[in-house]
Protein backbone atom coordinates (compact mmCIF):
# COMPACT_ATOMS: atom_id res chain seq x y z
CA UNK A 1 0.00 0.00 0.00
CA UNK A 2 1.41 3.53 -0.84
CA UNK A 3 -0.79 5.78 1.12
CA UNK A 4 -0.50 9.41 -0.29
CA UNK A 5 1.64 11.88 2.02
CA UNK A 6 0.88 15.35 3.35
CA UNK A 7 3.84 17.74 3.50
CA UNK A 8 4.37 16.95 7.10
CA UNK A 9 4.12 13.25 6.00
CA UNK A 10 6.49 13.37 3.27
CA UNK A 11 8.54 15.61 5.67
CA UNK A 12 8.57 13.07 9.24
CA UNK A 13 8.66 10.06 7.51
CA UNK A 14 12.69 11.14 6.19
CA UNK A 15 15.08 10.05 8.26
CA UNK A 16 17.12 13.28 8.61
CA UNK A 17 21.32 13.97 9.77
CA UNK A 18 22.72 10.92 11.47
CA UNK A 19 19.67 8.90 11.55
CA UNK A 20 20.28 8.09 7.49
CA UNK A 21 23.80 7.27 7.71
CA UNK A 22 23.57 5.03 11.01
CA UNK A 23 21.32 3.15 8.26
CA UNK A 24 25.07 2.87 6.32
CA UNK A 25 26.60 1.91 8.97
CA UNK A 26 24.57 -1.26 10.54
CA UNK A 27 24.22 -2.56 6.97
CA UNK A 28 28.03 -2.01 7.28
CA UNK A 29 28.35 -3.81 10.57
CA UNK A 30 25.78 -6.68 9.31
CA UNK A 31 27.60 -7.11 5.85
CA UNK A 32 31.30 -7.39 7.95
CA UNK A 33 32.51 -10.75 5.95
CA UNK A 34 34.24 -11.61 9.11
CA UNK A 35 35.92 -8.31 9.46
CA UNK A 36 35.78 -7.17 12.49
CA UNK A 37 34.87 -3.09 12.66
CA UNK A 38 36.42 -0.58 15.21
CA UNK A 39 32.99 1.40 15.86
CA UNK A 40 33.43 5.01 16.99
CA UNK A 41 30.26 6.31 15.69
CA UNK A 42 27.70 5.22 18.54
CA UNK A 43 25.76 7.73 20.22
CA UNK A 44 24.45 5.18 22.83
CA UNK A 45 26.33 5.58 26.34
CA UNK A 46 28.09 2.62 27.97
CA UNK A 47 26.50 0.77 30.64
CA UNK A 48 28.34 1.64 33.44
CA UNK A 49 27.84 -1.25 35.89
CA UNK A 50 27.55 1.16 39.01
CA UNK A 51 24.72 3.39 37.02
CA UNK A 52 23.21 0.44 36.15
CA UNK A 53 22.96 -0.68 39.64
CA UNK A 54 21.42 2.51 40.62
CA UNK A 55 18.54 2.30 38.25
CA UNK A 56 18.31 -1.48 39.52
CA UNK A 57 18.13 -0.53 43.32
CA UNK A 58 16.09 2.41 42.60
CA UNK A 59 13.30 -0.61 40.74
CA UNK A 60 13.83 -2.88 43.71
CA UNK A 61 12.48 0.10 45.77
CA UNK A 62 9.55 0.82 43.54
CA UNK A 63 8.45 -2.59 43.11
CA UNK A 64 8.90 -3.26 46.98
CA UNK A 65 6.71 0.29 47.58
CA UNK A 66 3.04 0.33 47.98
CA UNK A 67 3.51 3.36 45.06
CA UNK A 68 4.00 0.53 42.47
CA UNK A 69 0.18 0.21 41.47
CA UNK A 70 -0.51 4.10 41.26
CA UNK A 71 2.61 4.16 38.86
CA UNK A 72 2.06 1.69 36.72
CA UNK A 73 -1.62 1.18 37.12
CA UNK A 74 -3.25 4.67 36.56
CA UNK A 75 -2.58 7.70 34.36
CA UNK A 76 -1.18 10.65 35.86
CA UNK A 77 -0.94 14.24 34.99
CA UNK A 78 0.81 14.99 31.92
CA UNK A 79 3.32 17.96 33.38
CA UNK A 80 4.91 14.90 35.13
CA UNK A 81 5.00 12.17 38.45
CA UNK A 82 4.55 14.52 41.26
CA UNK A 83 7.67 13.33 43.41
CA UNK A 84 9.39 13.79 40.15
CA UNK A 85 8.41 17.15 40.15
CA UNK A 86 9.53 17.80 43.46
CA UNK A 87 12.70 15.90 43.81
CA UNK A 88 14.02 18.24 40.86
CA UNK A 89 12.52 21.30 42.39
CA UNK A 90 14.51 20.72 45.58
CA UNK A 91 17.65 19.49 43.96
CA UNK A 92 17.29 22.61 41.73
CA UNK A 93 16.59 25.08 44.23
CA UNK A 94 19.39 23.86 46.87
CA UNK A 95 21.99 23.44 44.60
CA UNK A 96 21.35 26.79 42.62
CA UNK A 97 19.70 28.90 44.70
CA UNK A 98 16.81 29.07 42.72
CA UNK A 99 12.95 29.57 44.17
CA UNK A 100 11.28 27.10 41.52
CA UNK A 101 7.72 26.23 42.00
CA UNK A 102 6.33 22.80 40.51
CA UNK A 103 4.67 25.20 37.38
CA UNK A 104 8.49 25.56 36.59
CA UNK A 105 8.72 21.69 35.09
CA UNK A 106 7.55 19.54 32.59
CA UNK A 107 8.24 15.67 32.42
CA UNK A 108 8.82 14.85 28.52
CA UNK A 109 9.41 11.50 27.20
CA UNK A 110 12.88 11.82 26.47
CA UNK A 111 14.63 15.52 25.61
CA UNK A 112 13.93 15.23 21.83
CA UNK A 113 10.35 14.94 22.70
CA UNK A 114 10.74 18.02 24.01
CA UNK A 115 12.70 20.06 20.99
CA UNK A 116 10.02 18.99 18.74
CA UNK A 117 7.08 20.86 20.89
CA UNK A 118 9.20 23.87 21.37
CA UNK A 119 9.98 23.80 17.47
CA UNK A 120 6.61 23.76 16.36
CA UNK A 121 5.02 26.06 19.01
CA UNK A 122 7.81 28.48 19.17
CA UNK A 123 8.72 28.36 15.54
CA UNK A 124 7.11 28.06 12.18
CA UNK A 125 4.07 30.39 10.89
CA UNK A 126 2.54 32.24 13.19
CA UNK A 127 -1.82 33.14 12.74
CA UNK A 128 -0.87 36.40 11.05
CA UNK A 129 1.35 34.00 8.60
CA UNK A 130 4.84 35.95 9.88
CA UNK A 131 7.99 33.24 9.89
CA UNK A 132 9.32 32.89 13.52
CA UNK A 133 12.63 31.36 12.72
CA UNK A 134 14.06 28.15 15.21
CA UNK A 135 17.79 29.98 15.67
CA UNK A 136 20.95 28.33 16.69
CA UNK A 137 23.30 30.15 16.99
CA UNK A 138 26.53 27.90 16.71
CA UNK A 139 26.52 25.61 13.81
CA UNK A 140 27.82 22.47 14.01
CA UNK A 141 25.13 21.40 16.83
CA UNK A 142 22.73 18.41 17.75
CA UNK A 143 21.69 16.35 13.96
CA UNK A 144 18.50 15.90 15.91
CA UNK A 145 17.43 19.50 16.02
CA UNK A 146 17.49 18.99 12.02
CA UNK A 147 14.42 16.82 11.96
CA UNK A 148 12.35 18.46 14.92
CA UNK A 149 10.71 21.21 12.68
CA UNK A 150 7.27 20.52 10.69
CA UNK A 151 8.43 23.65 8.78
CA UNK A 152 12.35 22.98 7.48
CA UNK A 153 12.59 26.84 6.54
CA UNK A 154 12.06 27.76 10.01
CA UNK A 155 15.58 26.28 11.33
CA UNK A 156 18.29 28.56 10.76
CA UNK A 157 21.97 28.32 11.79
CA UNK A 158 24.42 30.67 11.97
CA UNK A 159 28.48 29.80 10.74
CA UNK A 160 30.67 29.92 14.19
CA UNK A 161 34.44 32.00 14.71
CA UNK A 162 37.31 29.80 14.53
CA UNK A 163 39.69 29.91 17.74
CA UNK A 164 42.55 28.12 16.23
CA UNK A 165 45.90 26.83 17.79
CA UNK A 166 47.66 25.83 15.12
CA UNK A 167 51.18 24.56 16.22
CA UNK A 168 49.00 22.47 19.30
CA UNK A 169 46.35 21.07 16.70
CA UNK A 170 43.49 22.48 18.88
CA UNK A 171 40.88 24.45 18.24
CA UNK A 172 37.47 25.72 19.35
CA UNK A 173 34.11 26.89 17.79
CA UNK A 174 32.51 30.15 19.37
CA UNK A 175 29.73 32.22 18.87
CA UNK A 176 30.28 34.90 15.92
CA UNK A 177 28.33 38.05 17.54
CA UNK A 178 28.92 40.00 14.14
CA UNK A 179 26.75 37.44 12.59
CA UNK A 180 24.19 36.32 14.97
CA UNK A 181 21.11 38.06 14.65
CA UNK A 182 18.07 37.13 16.99
CA UNK A 183 14.99 39.85 16.81
CA UNK A 184 11.20 40.17 15.84
CA UNK A 185 11.94 37.33 13.60
CA UNK A 186 12.92 34.81 15.58
CA UNK A 187 10.77 32.32 17.40
CA UNK A 188 13.32 30.75 20.08
CA UNK A 189 17.27 30.19 20.08
CA UNK A 190 18.23 26.55 20.86
CA UNK A 191 22.16 24.88 21.28
CA UNK A 192 23.12 21.98 23.40
CA UNK A 193 25.61 22.71 25.98
CA UNK A 194 27.91 20.58 26.45
CA UNK A 195 27.62 20.23 22.45
CA UNK A 196 27.12 16.94 20.72
CA UNK A 197 28.94 16.22 18.67
CA UNK A 198 31.90 19.00 19.15
CA UNK A 199 32.39 18.68 23.58
CA UNK A 200 32.31 22.36 23.17
CA UNK A 201 30.86 24.36 26.16
CA UNK A 202 29.53 27.76 25.30
CA UNK A 203 31.26 29.75 28.06
CA UNK A 204 29.02 31.83 30.87
CA UNK A 205 29.63 35.10 29.37
CA UNK A 206 28.73 33.52 25.60
CA UNK A 207 25.27 32.22 27.31
CA UNK A 208 24.34 35.54 29.38
CA UNK A 209 25.44 37.37 25.87
CA UNK A 210 22.65 35.43 24.44
CA UNK A 211 19.70 35.50 26.45
CA UNK A 212 20.54 39.39 26.81
CA UNK A 213 20.04 39.53 22.65
CA UNK A 214 16.92 37.58 22.95
CA UNK A 215 15.20 39.13 26.01
CA UNK A 216 14.23 42.62 24.17
CA UNK A 217 12.30 40.17 21.43
CA UNK A 218 10.27 37.79 24.20
CA UNK A 219 12.20 35.01 22.57
CA UNK A 220 12.68 31.99 24.98
CA UNK A 221 16.07 30.42 24.98
CA UNK A 222 16.59 26.57 25.23
CA UNK A 223 19.40 25.30 26.38
CA UNK A 224 19.89 21.60 25.61
CA UNK A 225 22.07 20.30 29.00
CA UNK A 226 21.83 16.64 27.96
CA UNK A 227 25.47 16.54 29.18
CA UNK A 228 25.24 18.83 31.69
CA UNK A 229 25.47 18.99 35.75
CA UNK A 230 24.28 17.85 37.63
CA UNK A 231 23.26 14.67 35.72
CA UNK A 232 24.97 13.48 33.97
CA UNK A 233 27.80 15.99 34.31
CA UNK A 234 29.69 15.30 31.29
CA UNK A 235 31.37 18.59 31.28
CA UNK A 236 35.00 18.39 31.93
CA UNK A 237 35.31 22.21 32.46
CA UNK A 238 33.96 24.74 34.37
CA UNK A 239 30.25 26.15 33.62
CA UNK A 240 27.79 27.48 35.66
CA UNK A 241 24.05 26.62 34.21
CA UNK A 242 21.82 29.30 33.39
CA UNK A 243 18.79 30.27 34.80
CA UNK A 244 16.49 33.42 33.78
CA UNK A 245 13.43 34.35 32.89
CA UNK A 246 13.75 33.70 29.04
CA UNK A 247 16.00 30.47 29.57
CA UNK A 248 14.66 26.87 29.17
CA UNK A 249 16.82 24.35 31.27
CA UNK A 250 16.23 21.33 29.06
CA UNK A 251 17.85 18.03 30.61
CA UNK A 252 17.81 14.42 29.99
CA UNK A 253 18.26 11.24 31.58
CA UNK A 254 19.04 9.60 28.77
CA UNK A 255 23.41 10.18 29.34
CA UNK A 256 23.00 9.30 32.75
CA UNK A 257 22.22 5.85 32.22
CA UNK A 258 18.52 5.87 31.38
CA UNK A 259 17.79 6.25 27.58
CA UNK A 260 15.12 3.55 27.38
CA UNK A 261 12.89 5.29 29.87
CA UNK A 262 12.91 8.02 27.86
CA UNK A 263 12.58 11.15 30.80
CA UNK A 264 13.16 14.39 29.57
CA UNK A 265 13.00 17.60 32.00
CA UNK A 266 12.54 21.50 31.04
CA UNK A 267 12.73 24.01 33.45
CA UNK A 268 11.55 27.50 32.96
CA UNK A 269 9.40 30.08 32.95
CA UNK A 270 5.63 29.21 33.75
CA UNK A 271 3.94 29.75 31.27
CA UNK A 272 6.44 28.60 28.65
CA UNK A 273 6.43 25.06 30.28
CA UNK A 274 2.28 25.50 29.98
CA UNK A 275 2.20 25.80 26.32
CA UNK A 276 4.85 22.93 26.26
CA UNK A 277 3.05 20.57 28.59
CA UNK A 278 -0.27 21.43 26.21
CA UNK A 279 1.70 20.29 23.77
CA UNK A 280 2.18 16.86 24.60
CA UNK A 281 -1.03 16.21 26.18
CA UNK A 282 -2.24 16.57 22.86
CA UNK A 283 0.52 14.29 21.50
CA UNK A 284 0.73 11.45 23.87
CA UNK A 285 -0.84 12.46 27.41
CA UNK A 286 2.31 11.90 29.02
CA UNK A 287 5.94 10.35 29.55
CA UNK A 288 5.82 6.78 31.22
CA UNK A 289 5.54 6.98 34.84
CA UNK A 290 7.65 3.74 35.45
CA UNK A 291 10.68 5.56 34.47
CA UNK A 292 9.76 9.05 36.22
CA UNK A 293 9.27 6.99 39.54
CA UNK A 294 12.94 5.50 39.55
CA UNK A 295 14.08 8.69 38.85
CA UNK A 296 12.50 10.81 41.50
CA UNK A 297 13.92 8.37 43.84
CA UNK A 298 17.96 9.12 42.18
CA UNK A 299 17.60 12.43 41.62
CA UNK A 300 15.88 12.75 45.93
CA UNK A 301 18.30 10.84 47.45
CA UNK A 302 21.08 12.74 45.49
CA UNK A 303 22.97 9.25 44.07
CA UNK A 304 22.18 10.36 40.76
CA UNK A 305 24.45 13.38 40.77
CA UNK A 306 26.74 11.82 42.81
CA UNK A 307 27.88 9.10 40.40
CA UNK A 308 27.75 11.24 37.57
CA UNK A 309 30.80 13.44 39.35
CA UNK A 310 32.08 10.48 40.73
CA UNK A 311 31.76 7.72 37.52
CA UNK A 312 30.01 9.06 34.90
CA UNK A 313 32.45 12.19 33.96
CA UNK A 314 35.72 10.58 34.60
CA UNK A 315 34.77 7.47 32.54
CA UNK A 316 34.31 9.73 29.24
CA UNK A 317 37.18 12.18 30.30
CA UNK A 318 39.54 9.82 30.56
CA UNK A 319 38.70 8.35 27.09
CA UNK A 320 38.83 12.22 25.39
CA UNK A 321 42.59 11.53 26.80
CA UNK A 322 43.13 8.61 24.78
CA UNK A 323 41.73 10.48 21.74
CA UNK A 324 44.23 13.08 22.10
CA UNK A 325 47.68 11.51 23.27
CA UNK A 326 46.81 8.43 20.37
CA UNK A 327 46.37 11.17 17.68
CA UNK A 328 49.14 13.66 19.05
CA UNK A 329 50.92 10.50 19.17
CA UNK A 330 50.42 9.05 15.61
CA UNK A 331 48.96 12.48 13.07
CA UNK A 332 51.54 13.64 11.06
CA UNK A 333 52.68 17.22 12.62
CA UNK A 334 52.83 18.84 8.64
CA UNK A 335 49.23 18.03 8.07
CA UNK A 336 46.71 20.62 9.66
CA UNK A 337 44.48 18.60 11.35
CA UNK A 338 43.10 20.22 14.57
CA UNK A 339 41.24 18.48 17.19
CA UNK A 340 37.89 20.92 19.12
CA UNK A 341 39.07 21.08 23.08
CA UNK A 342 37.39 18.53 25.09
CA UNK A 343 35.34 20.69 27.04
CA UNK A 344 32.46 17.14 27.50
CA UNK A 345 29.75 15.44 26.14
CA UNK A 346 30.86 11.29 24.95
CA UNK A 347 32.20 12.91 21.13
CA UNK A 348 35.86 14.27 20.11
CA UNK A 349 34.99 16.26 16.89
CA UNK A 350 38.10 16.31 14.18
CA UNK A 351 38.72 18.77 11.84
CA UNK A 352 40.84 18.10 8.85
CA UNK A 353 41.57 21.08 7.07
CA UNK A 354 42.01 21.42 2.88
CA UNK A 355 41.05 17.84 3.40
CA UNK A 356 41.08 16.03 -0.50
CA UNK A 357 38.10 14.74 0.03
CA UNK A 358 34.56 14.98 1.17
CA UNK A 359 33.57 13.67 4.98
CA UNK A 360 31.41 11.10 3.29
CA UNK A 361 34.24 9.75 1.13
CA UNK A 362 36.76 10.02 4.09
CA UNK A 363 34.34 8.35 6.07
CA UNK A 364 34.46 5.33 3.55
CA UNK A 365 37.69 5.26 3.39
CA UNK A 366 38.24 4.73 6.99
CA UNK A 367 35.41 1.57 6.69
CA UNK A 368 38.22 0.14 4.51
CA UNK A 369 40.58 -0.24 7.34
CA UNK A 370 38.06 -1.26 9.93
CA UNK A 371 37.53 2.08 11.39
CA UNK A 372 34.03 3.74 11.63
CA UNK A 373 33.25 7.01 12.68
CA UNK A 374 30.63 9.88 11.56
CA UNK A 375 31.25 11.91 8.60
CA UNK A 376 30.89 15.46 10.11
CA UNK A 377 28.56 17.43 7.41
CA UNK A 378 25.11 15.51 9.35
CA UNK A 379 25.82 17.95 12.22
CA UNK A 380 24.94 21.29 10.45
CA UNK A 381 21.29 21.41 10.33
CA UNK A 382 19.92 24.65 9.41
CA UNK A 383 23.43 26.29 7.79
CA UNK A 384 22.00 26.54 4.27
CA UNK A 385 25.46 28.39 2.46
CA UNK A 386 28.32 26.37 0.87
CA UNK A 387 31.63 26.17 3.35
CA UNK A 388 33.81 23.54 3.21
CA UNK A 389 34.39 22.79 6.87
CA UNK A 390 31.11 21.09 5.99
CA UNK A 391 33.00 18.56 4.63
CA UNK A 392 36.32 18.27 6.44
CA UNK A 393 35.23 17.22 9.90
CA UNK A 394 34.21 13.61 11.67
CA UNK A 395 32.92 12.89 14.73
CA UNK A 396 34.36 10.36 17.27
CA UNK A 397 32.33 8.64 19.79
CA UNK A 398 34.28 8.21 23.27
CA UNK A 399 31.87 4.72 24.08
CA UNK A 400 34.70 2.07 22.29
CA UNK A 401 37.20 0.66 24.79
CA UNK A 402 40.63 2.29 25.43
CA UNK A 403 42.57 0.18 23.39
CA UNK A 404 40.18 0.11 20.45
CA UNK A 405 40.42 4.45 20.54
CA UNK A 406 44.04 4.12 20.31
CA UNK A 407 44.15 1.57 17.43
CA UNK A 408 41.38 3.66 15.99
CA UNK A 409 43.47 6.72 15.99
CA UNK A 410 46.71 4.80 14.82
CA UNK A 411 44.66 3.55 11.74
CA UNK A 412 43.06 7.08 10.94
CA UNK A 413 46.73 8.78 10.97
CA UNK A 414 47.97 6.42 8.21
CA UNK A 415 44.91 6.93 6.13
CA UNK A 416 45.19 10.93 6.81
CA UNK A 417 48.65 10.51 5.71
CA UNK A 418 47.49 8.68 2.77
CA UNK A 419 45.04 11.24 1.08
CA UNK A 420 46.94 14.17 1.88
CA UNK A 421 50.21 12.41 0.65
CA UNK A 422 48.13 11.67 -2.66
CA UNK A 423 46.77 14.89 -2.88
CA UNK A 424 50.14 16.64 -2.80
CA UNK A 425 51.71 13.87 -5.46
CA UNK A 426 49.25 14.62 -8.20
CA UNK A 427 49.68 18.88 -7.64
C1 LIG B 1 22.60 17.19 22.48
C2 LIG B 1 21.49 16.20 22.55
N1 LIG B 1 20.25 16.63 22.77
C3 LIG B 1 19.21 15.79 22.83
C4 LIG B 1 19.38 14.44 22.66
C5 LIG B 1 18.16 13.54 22.71
O1 LIG B 1 18.17 12.84 23.90
P1 LIG B 1 16.89 12.15 24.55
O2 LIG B 1 15.71 12.33 23.65
O3 LIG B 1 17.28 10.72 24.71
O4 LIG B 1 16.69 12.86 25.87
C6 LIG B 1 20.66 13.93 22.43
C7 LIG B 1 20.86 12.48 22.20
O5 LIG B 1 21.89 12.01 21.85
C8 LIG B 1 21.74 14.83 22.37
O6 LIG B 1 22.99 14.41 22.13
Amino acid sequence: MNPVLTQFGAQMSQLTGVRAIMKDIIETLRAGDGQEFINLSAGNPVILPEVEQLWRDCTAELLASNEYGEVVCRYGSSQGYQPLIEAIAQDFNQRYGLKLSDRNILITPGSQALYFYAANAFGGYTTSGNLKQIVLPLSPDYTGYGGVTLIPEALVAYKPALDIDASAHRFKYRPDFSQLEINETTGFVLFSRPCNPTGNVLTDEEVQKIAALATPHNVPVLIDSAYASPFPALNFTDMTPAFGDNIVHCMSLSKAGLPGERVGIAIGDEQVIRVLESFQTNLCIHSSRYGQAIAARAIASGALAEISTQVIRPYYQEKFTVVETSLDQAMPQEIPWLLHRGEGAIFAWLWLQDLPLTDWEFYQRLKQVGVIVVPGSSFFPGLREDWPHKQQCIRISLTASNEEIAIGMQRLAKVVAEVYQLAAASE
